[in-house]
Order: structure tokens, then sequence, then C-alpha cells
């Protein structure tokens, strides 16, 4: 079968992501953002859409990388299941999809260890071609159809607390066109959470 000029184009990004000529992913920005906060980054690490370029050779210098890619591990909206069944567990997860990483929530948290860091790129609202389906999409994700930095935080933290995770905003970059926002995100016991006591 013929391959259009977007798959074309594609495999060329691809390409240079793996052979680290990969500027358009911004690789170098993210990396920078991640050194300030290397002090909370640890050894179990998942990256869902890696690239296999620098990000993840920055990321296997720290531990142990579990990297989803099309190439390798498929779709990781489905592979992520395959990782929930196995009851595999992280603490630093990267989710790097330029689309909508939404439909990982909220099951990317019961793939946490006890305190993983979270961080995933959102893309700014309009770059995605501002239609009614985004904006449909960005209603039913974030009950608002252009979404503010606020609105993803509160339901980050609502879908964390699904799992009895409080998650605690680290930091937000903005870079080009999209943000990469940063979450510790830490079990709490549920009789705690909630001030009950059983007797
Ligand atoms: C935005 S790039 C980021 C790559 C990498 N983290 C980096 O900074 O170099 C996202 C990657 O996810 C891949 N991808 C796209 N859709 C995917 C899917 N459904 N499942 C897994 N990977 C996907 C793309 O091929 C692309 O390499």
């Amino acid at each position: 079968m013929a391959t259009g000029h977007s798959a074309e184009s594609h495999k060329i990004t691809r390409l240079a992501q793996k052979n680290n000529e990969d500027d358009f992913h911004h690789p170098t920005e993210k990396i920078a953002q991640l050194e300030e906060i290397k002090s909370i980054i640890c050894e179990d690490i998942l990256e869902v859409f890696g690239g296999q370029g620098n990000l993840t050779k920055w990321y296997q210098e720290i531990g142990t990388v579990t990297t989803l890619t099309k190439e390798t591990t498929g779709d990781s909206f489905e592979y992520i299941y395959k990782l929930r069944s196995e009851k595999r567990k992280f603490n630093w997860i990267d989710i790097d999809s330029y689309g909508y990483p939404d439909r990982l929530f909220p099951v990317i948290f019961e793939l946490m260890k006890d305190e993983c860091g979270l961080v995933f790129t959102f893309p700014q609202v309009g770059v995605n071609c501002h239609n009614g389906i985004s904006q449909q999409h960005f209603s039913t994700f974030y009950c608002n159809p252009t979404p503010t930095i606020g609105n993803v935080v509160g339901k980050i933290t609502d879908w964390a607390l699904r799992e009895w995770m409080l998650a605690s905003l680290v930091d937000v970059k903005k870079i080009k066109r999209i943000y990469r926002i940063v979450f510790m995100c830490k079990r709490v016991k549920a009789t705690d959470m909630t001030n009950v006591r059983n007797r």
C-alpha cells in the first residue's frame, strides 16, 4: 500500500528522534526542565509515547526505563492496560503525546508506586484544530471547551484521588506550543484522607 505524505514525514521525524537530530519535539527544552527537578526523579521510569532519542537516553542515566513507542509496544493507549494487568508500578511517568494525553487518565494513576512523579505534555488550546470535536473532547475531560491550566490541575487532582493519591503541582513550563506539566503524587491512606477512624 502506498504511504501518504504525512506517513512519510512521520517516518523521517522518527528516524531523526532515534539519531538525536530531532528538534521538532523539543527534547532539549524538556531535558532542561527535568534537569531543574532531577532530585525528585527516581529509578523506575515509564515513558509513554517515547521517542528513544535524547529524552530516553537522559532517563536511562537515572534508572530503568520502560519506553512505549508505536514501533515496539504498539498503541500506548492499549499497552498501558497490559502494564496494569501485569501489576507494573513506576515511580516516574512521562506522557509525551502531542495530541491529547487525556485518554490515559485516570488509568495511569493505577501504574504508580506509593510515590510517583508525573510529567505530561498538554497542547496549547488552539494548536489542535479548535473545532467541535476538540471542544467536545475538552468539555468531556475538563468541563470546559477551552481549559485553563487551572482546569487541568483540578482534574488531575480529582483523577489522582480516585486512587487515593494526592497530586501536588511541581512545575509548568510552556515550550513553544505545548506545556509540560509536572506533579508529584503520593498515596495517602483512605482513612487519613477522609479523617475517618475505623472502630
Ligand atoms: C511527541 S513525540 C515525543 C517523543 C519523545 N518523548 C521525544 O521527546 O523525543 C510522540 C511519539 O509518540 C509516537 N506515537 C504516536 N501515537 C502513538 C500511540 N498511539 N502509541 C504509541 N506511540 C505513539 C510518535 O511516533 C512519536 O514518536
